[in-house]
């Protein structure tokens, strides 16, 4: 039998290790990745010196606090290299994010880095009920995009069946779900909208697929959402976070008995929530941004790396490690419309709330004069395609009151016919920034 295949009925030690040990554990390797990260990067021997704190000043969890922040900044002005904390040549893998403007940002890996995250992501898809012997459809973009990779190696961990399908192709990755009768999906959630749409459009009745479960992530998705995707495609549908920075998927994972955000492994991956203005550390159970310290990576250790994604930190259930709550947005998505803050999360909710709507939505902003101006384009589902004009203006009234009541803003919906939106193969844009 191969050694590296997890054993589905043996939880990991750490997953059911006391507080008290989890804390120790995290100690002892917070010291180490401290002082790897000051003996072999120099911006960190910089920041720390600059601050006054040695990695011996690190005696306890709460001394992380006097450590300065890491950001995506400090990983592009250092691009591609410069935060590596390991020669060239121990660096087995590389991934990239394209971001949205300029250099992309380029992260590293050592074999046991690459150990590390088959592990926790085989860690995550038992946690979400999957089992040796399943087969995982994978539709995560493979590439430089850490969903695809990661997603595979940590399946193939867990003795899983990989159908290593990559992200577009649409029609094909319905086919081989129709032919090879996978039991979990792993896709994004706005991606698994599309694939739905599919199933249906071949005269498929979703809920006759082997699919039992869908593993879900790489973009925020709302509990409605959730909801939908249940409903529509008779699955249980997980939420499964992560970041390049820190690893990729599986940083963080819902546990199938209690689908109640994901648990983050603490083990390797320490969490801090602050106030995202001062930088000061919350307490538990309030919002704000989300820090990680990785504890065990060797290629890019990262030391209070700043996610800019907002929630909160919530206490553990199926495991003792903590919970993370369903990530609002990221302080960067986060749109200002007349003065009030919003979240395309937001809109989101509203719009599953109006029964005659798909899922699908954009979030068109326009400057007039010096007001910003928000349409919501939104589509009709199929069985209502027939809607007459009074129907028709109905429904667009009744978002756009759900939007005015919920959210506070006015804004004016756009309704357009079924199937006419363009679908996401990927990770969904909602916003198109016309300001
Ligand atoms: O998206 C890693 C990943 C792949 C996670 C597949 C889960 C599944 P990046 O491209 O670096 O890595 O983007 C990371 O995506 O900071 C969040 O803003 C967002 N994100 C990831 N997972 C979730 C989630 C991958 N479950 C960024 N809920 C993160 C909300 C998520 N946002």
């Amino acid at each position: 039998m191969n050694m590296h295949i997890a054993n589905a009925a043996v939880l990991d030690p750490m997953e059911t290790a006391s507080i008290d040990e989890l804390r120790q554990h995290q100690l002892e390797r917070l010291r180490w990745s401290v002082s790897h990260a000051y003996q072999n990067v120099p911006l960190y021997r910089q920041r720390f010196d600059e601050a006054g704190i040695h990695p011996d000043d690190i005696k306890s969890l709460d001394d992380l606090a006097r450590l300065p922040f890491t950001t995506k900044s400090d990983l592009r002005d250092n691009y591609p290299y410069g935060l590596f904390a390991v020669p060239m040549h121990d660096v087995v893998r590389l991934h990239a994010s394209s971001g949205t403007t300029g250099k992309p940002t380029v992260v590293g890996y050592t074999q046991n880095d690459i150990d590390t995250w088959a592990n926790v992501v085989a860690r995550s898809i038992r946690a979400a009920g999957g089992r040796r012997g399943d087969k995982v459809h994978i539709s995560y973009g493979y590439g430089l995009f850490t969903g695809g990779l990661g997603a595979h190696y940590g399946a193939e961990r867990l003795g899983c069946t990989v159908i290593p399908m990559s992200g577009g192709q649409t029609e094909k990755q319905v086919q081989l779900i129709r032919d090879f009768q996978p039991d979990i999906i792993m896709v994004t959630p706005s991606y698994m909208l599309n694939l739905a749409d599919e199933i249906e459009r071949q005269g498929i009745d979703p809920h006759k697929l082997a699919l039992r479960l869908g593993i879900f992530g790489a973009e925020p998705w709302t509990p409605e959402l959730r909801a939908a995707i249940e409903a529509r495609m008779g699955i249980t549908a997980l939420d499964i976070y992560g970041l390049s920075e820190i690893m990729g998927p599986g940083v963080a994972m819902e546990c199938a008995e209690t689908k109640d955000g994901p648990t983050v492994w603490e083990d390797h991956f320490y969490p801090e929530i602050i106030d995202p203005v001062t930088g000061a550390v919350l307490p538990d159970g309030e919002l704000g941004e989300l820090v990680f310290t990785s504890l065990s990576k060797e290629a890019l250790p990262m030391i209070r790396y700043r996610t800019r994604d907002l929630t909160r930190l919530l206490p553990g259930t199926a495991r003792p490690m903590r919970r993370i709550d369903k990530i609002t947005g990221r302080s960067d998505d986060m749109l200002i419309i007349r003065g009030v803050n919003v979240f395309p999360t937001q809109i989101e909710e509203q719009v599953l709330k109006v029964k005659q709507l798909s899922e699908n939505y954009e979030i068109h902003l326009y400057r007039n004069g010096n007001l910003d101006s928000i349409d919501v384009h939104v589509e009709l589902k199929a069985e209502h395609q027939l809607l007459g004009d009074e129907q028709q203006k109905a429904v667009c009234a009744e978002l756009s009151k759900h939007i005015k009541t919920y959210i506070g803003i006015s804004s004016r919906i756009v309704l357009q016919p079924a199937h006419s939106m363009k679908r996401s193969e990927g990770k969904a844009c909602h916003v198109i920034d016309n300001r």
